[in-house]
């Protein structure tokens, strides 16, 4: 089996990371009989430096005619004068829409040998595995008319009917292959579009009396998040809702470095680390490649099925953890923190590990 795969290792932490989840994929890919036809392009504020459109055409089309997309991260601060559809991050908006990825997950699993790092007390976080699906192709980030003029600025925020729907539907699949629990997050007490987005997720939940569904609001969503995250099983929400909360469910993990998210419903997959190109960081070797594994991952079982490599992956990962291989964010001042390119030899040599033995 070949998988093709375009990697776009974008700006700052991006191409460290995307080096390392490269990286393990060959690996996996010796281990468990696949080969990689991978290939690498511009994106971003490097694309720009390179004398290219944020978003080269070239790149565009060689994500169109991959299986799956590993993007690792946009956004540089010398990018904040530019004009907003040169930013680095309007490409990778454009590259969501071109490809039609409207379903973003976002999972978030705190396992014992994470507890102790997380910003919450283990007592509160034991147990946490929740899942955020983010609606990704539309809401306040798409909606038009937008614009700026003379000390004004606006964007609108529009929803229709089978936006929600789909979603809520893809939510309530994966709910019902969980723990059967959906809590959709609204702000239905103030807006029209979250009104309508209640609506139609009640309506589809009357479909699956095998779901539990409940309806929250969204400042109640964060606060239930710190409070108690176990009562979450899979959060369905909007897309500026779900970006919000998905770095707060990060916090939840000790690192936003740790999250991974898969986004589909396109012509390609696409699969990014939740966390951004990190400016404060970058070029410093010591971003935590995780995220970027755990896209990995989530690539290997949505678009490749192949679930035996996955989990080979997330054990590798876990079993790092357990030996006591932290990167800077995730250290403790008792640990000696290890570098990306190390923590992600640690990876490596223990994929497979626990089958041999
Ligand atoms: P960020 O996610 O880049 O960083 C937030 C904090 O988390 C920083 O302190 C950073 O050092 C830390 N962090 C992030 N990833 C880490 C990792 N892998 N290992 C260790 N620490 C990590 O968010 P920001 O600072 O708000 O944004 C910086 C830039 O990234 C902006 O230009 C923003 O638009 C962009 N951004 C891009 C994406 C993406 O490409 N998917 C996502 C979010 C933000
Ligand atoms: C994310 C990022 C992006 C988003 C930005 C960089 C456009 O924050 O993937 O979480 O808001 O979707
Ligand atoms: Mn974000």
């Amino acid at each position: 089996m070949e998988l093709k795969v375009a990697f776009l290792p974008g700006d700052g932490v991006g191409p460290e990371v995307t080096e390392s989840a490269r990286g393990v994929l060959d690996a996996l890919g010796d281990r468990f009989g696949f080969s990689v036809r991978g290939s690498s392009h511009p994106v971003g504020w490097s694309a720009v430096q390179q004398g290219y459109d944020s978003l080269p055409d070239a790149t565009l089309q060689a994500c169109l005619e991959a299986d799956a997309v590993f993007l690792g991260a946009v956004g540089h601060p010398n990018a904040d004068g530019v004009p907003p559809g040169q930013r680095p991050e309007a490409a990778l908006l454009r590259l969501r829409s071109e490809l039609g990825c409207w379903a973003n997950l976002r999972p978030l699993k705190v396992g014992e040998e994470l507890v102790d790092r997380s910003a919450l007390k283990a007592e509160r976080v034991r147990g946490t595995d929740l899942l955020v699906v983010r609606e990704l192709a539309g809401g306040l980030y798409y909606g038009e008319p937008r614009g700026s003029e003379n000390g004004h600025a606006w964007n609108t925020l529009r929803y229709e009917e089978g936006e929600v729907g789909r979603i809520a539907e893809l939510a309530f699949d994966l709910a019902e292959r969980r723990r059967g629990r959906v809590t959709s997050v609204d702000k239905a007490n103030v807006l029209e579009t979250s009104r309508l987005w209640r609506d139609v997720v009640a309506e589809v939940g009357r479909a699956r009396p095998g779901v539990a569904l409940e309806h929250m609001f969204v400042d109640r969503a964060a606060m239930e998040l710190v409070l108690n995250p176990t009562r979450f099983d899979v959060i369905v929400t909007s897309n500026l809702f779900g970006d919000i909360l998905s770095d707060e469910a990060g916090a939840l993990a000790g690192s936003l470095g740790v999250l991974g998210s898969a986004s589909l419903g396109g012509r390609s997959d696409l699969y990014e680390p939740v966390h951004g190109s990190a400016p404060d960081i970058a070029g410093c070797g010591t971003a935590n490649p995780m995220g970027a594994l755990s896209s990995v991952a989530l690539m290997l079982r949505h678009t490749f099925a192949l679930e035996e490599a996955a989990e080979a992956l997330d054990d590798a990962v876990r079993a790092t953890l357990a030996a006591g291989i932290w990167t800077a964010d995730l250290a403790t001042p008792a640990d000696e923190p290890v570098g990306t390119d190390a923590f992600t030899a640690q990876v490596r040599d223990r994929l497979g590990r626990s089958e041999e033995s």
